[in-house]
């Protein structure tokens, strides 16, 4: 039998916690109390089985307009974790950074997730992608008006803008999303990360994110595997 390919970098859309929740009768809250829980253990198995970044949706910039109470919860929640739950990740070796803009996000909020980055930074076994406050038409227009700035101070040449280049502008430079999944019978992107799934393989199930478990994500992996990825060349 041939080797399994892995796919380097992963994305997932953590979407289905209200359902989860709504359907066992309790606050949407309970149910990103329990995606949480989810993506931590995602997040170690992913990178057992050789994922080397794992990048997922937290918090959209719509995600504003949810009620206060929600947006408070969810953000107390990303504090509860940054600051005490991420140890197992840490020790895993994988290192923390984030995606999308600081403003305006809460102080302790920010302090937090600073605290888990510089924590991590020297972590060499794999890369946690936080996508938090993250837009990804805004990501473009972000590095486009950084890019506008370097050309103006002649960092950058109008030549020397392509593809790679334009990719250092981005939040991370990161390599493509090879594997993007989506829970929760949803098949949409929703604004994430556009510029890095133009050749991503997509996986939708209708699992809600806090039972995608590791036996959910080995099928993920199993799909992507069937795929033939040809990048445009012919067959
Ligand atoms: C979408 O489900 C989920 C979110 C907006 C929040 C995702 C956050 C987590 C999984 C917690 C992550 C924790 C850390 C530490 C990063 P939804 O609320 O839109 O679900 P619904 O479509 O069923 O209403």
């Amino acid at each position: 039998m041939n080797e399994m390919r892995i796919p380097y970098h992963v994305g997932i859309i953590m979407d289905g916690n209200g359902r989860w929740a709504t359907k066992r009768g309790k606050k949407r809250s309970a149910g990103h109390l329990e995606g949480s829980k989810t993506l931590e253990k995602l997040a170690i198995y992913a990178n057992k089985r050789g994922v080397k970044i794992l990048s997922v949706y937290a918090f959209s910039t719509d995600n504003f307009k949810r009620s206060s109470e929600e947006v408070n919860y969810l953000m107390d929640l990303f504090i509860m974790q940054f600051n005490n739950k991420m140890s197992k990740i840490d020790k895993e070796g994988i290192r923390v950074i984030f995606s999308g803009r600081r403003h305006p996000l809460r102080e302790d909020v920010l302090e937090a997730m600073d605290k888990i980055t510089e924590k991590t930074k020297n972590n060499k076994n794999g890369i946690l992608n936080i996508c938090l406050n993250y837009g990804g038409m805004e990501e473009i227009v972000d590095a486009a008006k950084k890019i506008a700035i370097d050309f103006a101070d002649d960092v950058i040449k109008l030549d020397d803008i392509d593809k790679q280049s334009f990719n250092k502008y981005l939040y991370q430079n990161l390599p493509p999303v090879d594997l993007l999944i989506r829970t929760s019978g949803e098949y949409r992107i929703s604004n994430f990360m556009p510029y890095q799934i133009t050749y991503s393989e997509f996986y939708f199930t209708d699992v809600l994110f806090p039972d995608f478990n590791e036996k959910e994500f080995e099928k993920a992996l199993e799909s992507f595997n069937s795929r033939d990825r040809r990048f445009g060349n012919a067959k």
